[in-house]
């Protein structure tokens, strides 16, 4: 497995690779991987003759009371999960690498950037179609693999890769979770004991709104009073969204029918979780 700091070298080692008709697979993450990143890996692993996996932490789509300064790194772990998952090339540039000084554009989806997490995070999906652009350039991936715990970014990519043509398949992967159903999350590591059992209320009640939708629940209004109290029954979450919305461009809806997202960020103490139930 290679580590690749800079743009050109990337760049010189996936046009070899395409040069001797070798297929791409493409993994952008912020690091510290675990179990949900590994499994997106494996998959690009099996489905493509070469895997490129980017560890990045993106500035760019990071508010500026967020946790930038304090997200979690160990590159070296990193290393050895990529290894182990059959990645052949870790990119792993510094921010000037990616944003010099002079450095003037952006990428914006409209609309279904405007709900759910866009409208808690101003600039938070400008930052991550701009970084994903870049490493699609960068890396010229047949498939680019994402995790659908991220719904939103998920929907925001496809749209993106579909309106701007780029050449590639975006392929979303079911979210990995723990024992308790609570989503595999980097940011799982700021919470304390107590939060971390807390936490597990989230997908407690996506799975409660499952259930319902199973049994002929159709009322969104009613749903979602449901969701929203069974969520403040736990005095450590504190609901920044909870939201039920079509499954393509993440309008509010008020009949449930298919493809429904219900999507949820929940604040556990000062950690923002975020997770989804996707009726499809
Ligand atoms: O999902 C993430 O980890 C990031 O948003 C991504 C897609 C790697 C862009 O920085």
């Amino acid at each position: 497995m290679k580590i690749a700091e800079t743009k050109q070298e990337t760049r010189k080692i996936v046009k070899k690779w395409k040069k001797q008709g070798l297929s791409v697979g493409l993994v952008p993450t912020m690091g510290f991987l675990h179990e949900g990143h590994e499994s997106l890996i494996l998959k690009s692993a099996a489905e493509n003759d070469k895997t490129v996996v980017s560890v990045f932490v993106n500035p760019m789509q990071f508010g500026k009371n967020e946790d930038l300064e304090d997200y979690p790194r160990d590159f070296e772990r990193d290393c050895s999960i990529c290894r182990k998952a059959g990645a052949d090339l870790i990119f792993h540039p510094c921010p000037q690498e990616m944003y010099p000084a002079d450095f003037f554009s952006y990428v914006n989806v409209d609309r279904i950037t405007e709900g759910l997490c866009g409208s808690d995070r101003p600039g938070h999906f400008r930052g991550v179609c701009t970084v994903v652009s870049k490493l699609f350039h960068i890396t010229t991936p047949d498939r680019a693999y994402f995790g659908q715990k991220d719904a939103q970014q998920l929907a925001v990519i496809k749209k993106m890769v579909q309106d701007l043509d780029f050449d590639l398949q975006v392929i979303g992967c079911p979210t990995v979770r723990e024992a308790d159903g609570l989503a595999k999350s980097s940011r799982n590591t700021y919470l304390s004991p107590e939060e971390r059992k807390a936490a597990a209320v989230i997908h407690r009640t996506l799975e409660y709104a499952k259930e319902a939708i199973s049994q002929g629940q159709r009322d969104a209004g009613e749903l979602k009073k449901e969701l929203v109290s069974r969520i403040e029954k736990e005095p450590l979450a504190e609901i920044d969204y909870i939201e039920l919305v079509d499954g393509e461009l993440l309008q509010p809806v008020k009949v449930l029918k298919k493809p429904l997202l219900i999507a949820a960020a929940v604040r556990v103490g000062k950690t923002r979780l975020i997770d989804n139930y996707f009726w499809e």
